[in-house]
């Protein structure tokens, strides 16, 4: 480690970026699952989370399940029967049809509309909540009017700009499904995410604002598509005395013990953002005088907080390249890179972590659509941005951001030595 980091120590307990934050109550849950050998996919807790959840989000139905990914593989399902019609066994109900998604986001996001058979057209980010741009998504129907389907996600617990959304999907005809996976507890004017889908989804993975180890929740106010979402998690059997199927299920319900730990969790979901909010804030004030900016929280949206990030100032970027598995960089005085930032706290024992690399730059997705306000871009794939391309604001953040420790047991003077450790990246 070169000079400029003299004097600091290293953590003796690793600052991780999310871990799971337990309270007790997920053990009481827990135990009275086991007691009561409630312990398969029924039981009071299911019942219990599955109420809490839609009472928070505002919906009239919750249906626990065993991850995000599958909530959303559901709800990709639900609307791509609802648009097209129900599809034989091995026909992906979106088979050769384009669905509009976010293009920054975790690969999860993305994924099941391909378990469907359907092609993601790929949306570029906007630089005012780092979600997905409606200017971009105009542009897209422009180009491709038929499309049916948006799938949005929020990115870091930030809400994108959703009624704007709604109303180009409505002028279009076209279905929202909402991956609220790590903005549970956000809001939007008022309104928490997980309101604003015509099918929804939160995540309990284990770094997420609340977890149940694993898990996640399909929301919604139709009770038809509730019980057609219990139904599909349960292999799909049909009401009759022996196991009747007509159509694909899925072995995708929650736990009852998964459920204990979300049970457990949820009178804790506000005290977690509260410190995650001081985590935000605790960073924007120790690094303002620094050439970075932190993620961006738009008028009119309370974020969950979840991660802090930030992104360096394009002219205090140190050279750094990146090829598909590695990466290259030169620390210059004055100037800094994600991959130097983030190598340097790990040398402390600290975790952070590049903002998820655009889905359009990723191998199994490269030749998909992407479109920015521009009109579709094609050939992009690592290249750094260059000055004055406008278009490509994912690429462009994945370039220049990283996601900071921003665990809620992180202490203060923990903070403030990361603070430290940042500034000295840039001496
Ligand atoms: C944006 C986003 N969507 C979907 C998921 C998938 O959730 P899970 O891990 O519960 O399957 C995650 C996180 O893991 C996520 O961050």
């Amino acid at each position: 480690m070169d000079s400029r980091f003299d004097g600091i120590k290293r953590f003796e307990k690793k600052v991780w970026l999310a871990s799971p934050t337990m309270h007790g109550d997920e053990l009481k849950w827990v135990t009275d699952a086991i007691e009561k050998n409630w312990v398969s996919t029924v039981g009071e807790n299911i019942n219990e989370s599955e109420k809490l959840v839609q009472e928070k989000i505002g919906r009239k139905f919750a249906v626990g399940l065993s991850s995000g990914t599958a909530a959303l593989h559901l709800a990709i399902r639900l609307a791509g029967e609802k648009l097209y019609g129900p599809q034989p066994a091995n026909v992906g109900t979106l088979l050769g049809k384009k669905v509009f998604c976010s293009d920054m986001t975790f690969d999860a996001t993305v994924n099941p509309i391909a378990y469907e058979g359907g092609e993601a057209v790929f949306i570029d980010t906007e630089t005012d909540s780092w979600n997905m741009s409606p200017e971009a998504l105009k542009k897209a129907f422009e180009i491709y009017p038929d499309v049916k389907l948006i799938v949005v996600a929020y990115l870091y617990g930030t809400p994108g700009k959703i009624d704007e959304i709604r109303k180009i999907a409505d002028e279009h005809g076209a279905l929202i499904v909402e991956d609220a996976a790590e903005s549970f507890g956000a809001s939007y004017k008022g309104v928490q995410t997980g309101k604003f889908g015509d099918y929804s989804i939160i995540s309990f993975n284990g770094n997420k604002i609340i977890t149940g180890s694993s898990g996640g929740m399909f929301v919604t106010d139709s009770e038809e598509d509730c019980h057609k979402v219990r139904k599909l998690s349960t292999q799909a059997r049909e009401n009759a005395p022996w196991y009747q199927h007509e159509e694909l299920g899925y072995n995708y319900r929650m736990s009852n013990i998964v459920a204990g730990v979300v049970r457990g969790q949820m009178p804790y979901l506000e005290e977690h953002i509260a410190s995650k909010k001081r985590i935000y804030e605790r960073y924007k004030e120790g690094l303002k005088d620094l050439p970075v900016s932190m993620n961006p929280i738009p008028d009119d949206t309370e974020p969950n907080y979840w991660l802090s990030c930030i992104v360096i100032d394009k002219d205090a970027m140190c050279p750094h390249v990146r090829s598909e598995k590695e990466v290259l960089y030169k620390s210059e005085p004055g100037k800094s890179c994600p991959t130097e930032i983030l190598d340097v706290l790990a040398s402390f024992n600290a975790e952070g972590r590049p903002i998820w690399k655009p889905m359009h730059m990723q191998p199994m997705y490269r030749n998909n659509i992407f479109v920015t306000t521009e009109g579709i871009l094609r050939g992009r794939s690592n290249a750094y941005i260059d000055e004055g391309v406008a278009a490509d604001v994912s690429a462009d953040i994945f370039e220049r951001g990283l996601c900071l420790p921003s665990d809620n047991k992180m202490t203060e003077e923990e903070q403030d030595i990361i603070i430290d450790i940042i500034h000295r990246c840039f001496k």
